[in-house]
């Protein structure tokens, strides 16, 4: 049975908040919203440096390019967010790991998944490469990753991660 009309919370982490996350948070949106369902989305990072950020001008022009308009600004995971959302979807296994460390209890560590898989099944790729310091490819190849995860996340309803 497809849990099709449940109003998921869903927090995407990155590091910074600035790149993956914030693009993830938006692509997730409009994607969902295509799809009539009414999902609350956010973003956050595990590391608090960039907070009260915008995304990153690379990440915002490229996003852009795609039709998505990127306006969060960058702030840190809180244990709320364990209480708060429903799923709380890591970009890479380093974030996967603090944010398993970080939860207040069993029940929220299990909110913890990565997005990975919700990757094509053929993709070798088992993170989203953090593109900071990359160049302007770095950008578009988290785009395309993006935009594939959002999609089967939406078409399979969060039913790869057996939440
Ligand atoms: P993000 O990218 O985790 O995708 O937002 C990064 C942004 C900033 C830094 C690292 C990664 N940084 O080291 O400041």
């Amino acid at each position: 049975m497809m849990n099709t009309d449940k109003k998921h919370k869903i927090l995407f982490v990155c590091l910074g908040n600035i790149c993956r996350s914030p693009a993830a948070e938006e692509i997730l949106r409009v994607i969902a919203r295509e799809s009539g369902k009414n999902w609350e989305i956010d973003s956050a990072g595990t590391y608090s440096g960039h907070k009260g950020e915008l995304p990153d001008r690379r990440m915002y022009a490229a996003a852009r390019k795609r039709g998505y308009n990127l306006t969060h600004r960058a702030r840190p995971v809180s244990i709320a967010d364990f209480i708060d959302f429903d799923i709380i979807m890591a970009m890479d296994d380093d974030n996967y790991e603090t944010l398993r460390k970080m939860a207040p209890d069993i029940k929220s560590e299990d909110k913890v998944v990565r997005i990975r898989d919700f990757f094509n099944k053929e993709r070798n790729d088992t993170y989203v490469p953090d593109p900071y310091y990359s160049g302007a490819d770095g950008f578009e190849y988290v785009l395309d990753l993006l935009e594939e995860a959002c999609g089967n996340i939406v078409s399979s309803d969060f039913n790869a991660c057996g939440i």
